[in-house]
């Protein structure tokens, strides 16, 4: 028996269990300490009223004979046509006109992230932005696949573009961007899909944040762009969309004209879902399809504004500190210049002991990330007040 040695070139744990235990430690030794977490992307806005409503009627339905549901239809690997159908129309707000067999209901982007490499050959260079969501890197170390960057600057606006010198066959980009904030616009992500084509390599694009988009002008999916469908996969979720990080449910849009090696991407995933993978509930299935219904929609929204509303008081905190950041925008997620020239996990130390307040180092997503702190707009408005007003008695001049 041998293990995979690839798993012995990961960083020994996960970022976020990294500043988990740290904040832990934190707390075990001082536990009259008020810790605020504003480090991951954990939403805290209750469920949407609707799909609480869809979820409640899923339960009854599962309480008898005769609406009882076991393993969800097969078609479309296991997903339900009411919620298939959701999707389809929301994308059809967006301009892009999604058939069925194209839409697969997935557990959350996290996990098909990582699976869809599955369908990939491990000899496939891959480009993945620096500073970058752990996911990206650490599941291709994990098949020993090579891994190149694409350098996200203070200079370039966090927002790296393609460089035709450069070869790559898997290219990931998530817009709005998690951990900097920074999102694409239509414009530029045409660049990415020429290159794309050029190379005959697959976009995984990530569309976790895209409800955060709050204009025409920024792309809200990589489908905006004619040609797209031939050279991505685009992965969403409802976790920051509609608040389902404990519930899990997202999906993932396989187009049919994605032909690689003359072979239908799109068949090779349904090929691999229906082997591995079992389907997201009906229960949850049923949630999420109210989501996209016009109340569901209008009740997230206001979810999404309270989270801006966080958003924004943080950026004022950080415009009267004088503090350089960029997001925050069209993201929940505001990255920011470590005051004093400080290094990202000193500075990680110096908030959490001096104000109680717990970041994400920005090194912890990469080498472009040192010296620069994620703060996320997640939180309760009124934790993100009381943050704030820490930040500001800590690093005022
Ligand atoms: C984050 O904080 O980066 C996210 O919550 C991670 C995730 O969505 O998996």
């Amino acid at each position: 028996m041998k293990i995979n040695e690839n798993y012995l070139n990961l960083k020994d744990s996960y970022l976020f269990a990294t500043v988990g235990r740290k904040t832990a430690a934190y707390k075990a030794a001082h536990p009259e300490k008020d810790v605020i977490r504003l480090s991951i992307g954990d939403v805290t806005r209750p469920l949407a009223p609707a799909v609480i409503e869809a979820m409640h009627k899923a339960v009854d339905d599962m309480s008898r004979a005769e609406t009882f549901h076991g393993y969800g239809p097969d078609q479309y690997c296991y997903g339900y046509d009411v919620l298939i159908d959701s999707i389809k129309g929301s994308y059809a707000k967006k301009g892009v006109t999604l058939s069925s067999s194209e839409v697969f209901i997935s557990d959350g982007a996290k996990s098909d992230c990582g699976n869809i490499l599955d369908i990939f050959s491990e000899d496939n260079v891959v480009l993945v932005p620096d500073p970058v969501y752990p996911v990206y890197l650490d599941t291709n170390i994990m098949a020993g696949r090579k891994v190149i960057f694409a350098d996200a600057t203070k200079e370039n606006g966090f927002l790296p573009m393609p460089d035709e010198s450069v070869r790559a066959d898997i290219i990931y980009i998530c817009s709005p961007n998690n951990p900097t904030g920074a999102a694409y616009t239509i414009e530029q992500l045409k660049k990415w899909v020429a290159y794309a084509k050029k190379m005959d390599a697959v976009i995984l694009y990530d569309a976790a944040y895209e409800y955060f988009v709050d204009d025409t002008v920024h792309a809200r999916s990589i489908y905006q762009v004619e040609g797209a469908k031939e050279c991505a996969i685009e992965l969403c979720s409802y976790s920051k969309t509609a608040g389902f990080t404990g519930v899990r449910c997202g999906y993932t849009i396989v187009p049919e004209a994605l032909i690689r090696g003359g072979h239908s991407l799109n068949r090779l995933w349904a090929r691999r879902q229906s082997t591995k993978f079992n389907g997201v509930s009906y229960i949850t299935q049923m949630g999420a399809a109210a989501v996209f219904t016009e109340e569901g929609e209008r009740q997230i929204r206001e979810n999404i504004d309270y989270y801006r509303r966080n958003a924004k008081t943080i950026a004022d905190c950080l415009d009267e500190l004088g503090i350089w950041y960029t997001g925050g925008k069209h993201s929940p997620y505001i990255w920011l210049k470590c005051p004093d020239g400080m290094d990202s996990w000193t500075f990680f130390d110096y908030l959490l002991e001096n104000a109680n307040v717990v970041g994400t180092p920005g090194s912890g997503f990469g080498k472009n990330g040192e010296g620069f702190f994620r703060l996320t707009a997640f939180g309760t408005h009124e934790n993100t007040e009381r943050a704030c007003a820490r930040i500001k008695a800590l690093l005022k001049k």
